[in-house]
């Protein structure tokens, strides 16, 4: 059976991540990410969590603790500004869901070039097999460009370095989301 958009981004994370792991939901929106990642990478890995809405990190904040989940650093600032929290070296994976917090303000959306910057600058210390995951929603005013820049930051990424792939169902109607995720190759 063929997996939906979300269930694939899982999937995908899950043979990638490893125990131990440093993880990154980069919009932790009502936390479903955020909450799987901690669990994927147990007690022994760590999850940071960014949103700029305050209402996105309590959200998160209140799922992780009905959980039990202890492993996660949530960070009220924009994904751009990766290294300036995070100090590990080495990234096991990321998932970006990209465009606005469902049931709240439609405004509030992620942008082409803080969305790339975050992508490049994690790229840089993922882990050789590890992923990227982009959730592109793109059906609401900005989610088009955001859309375009991503494609073309992804699609001219060296092959040599990153296979990169797009899962997507073309029959569907009202611009449905599709995935692009990112892998890093083991160097030759
Ligand atoms: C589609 S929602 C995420 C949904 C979430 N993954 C979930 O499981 O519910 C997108 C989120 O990105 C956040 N966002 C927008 N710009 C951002 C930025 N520059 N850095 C971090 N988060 C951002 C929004 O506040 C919003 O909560």
């Amino acid at each position: 059976m063929l997996l939906n958009i979300l269930s694939y981004a899982h999937t995908l994370l899950k043979e990638c991540l490893e125990e131990g792991d440093v993880a990154i939901d980069a919009t932790c929106g009502n936390g479903h990410d955020t909450l799987f990642l901690s669990k994927t990478v147990g007690t022994s890995g760590k999850v940071y969590g960014f949103d700029i809405q305050e209402q996105a990190i309590q959200k998160t904040s209140q799922k992780l603790t009905e959980n039990g989940c202890h492993n996660v650093t949530l960070i009220q600032d924009s994904h751009e500004k990766i290294h300036t929290f995070i100090k590990e070296d080495v990234f096991g994976g990321a998932i970006f869901n990209l465009g606005y917090l469902p049931n709240s303000d439609k405004s509030i959306i992620t942008k082409p070039r803080s969305t790339v910057s975050a992508i490049e600058a994690i790229l840089e210390k993922l882990k050789t097999n590890g992923l990227v995951i982009l959730v592109i929603y793109y059906g609401h005013p900005g989610g088009e460009e955001e859309k375009e820049a991503v494609l073309s930051y992804t699609s001219q990424l060296n092959q040599k370095e990153y296979q990169v792939l797009q899962y997507s169902f073309i029959n569907q109607q009202n611009q449905a989301p599709f995935i692009i995720a990112i892998e890093k190759k083991k160097r030759s």
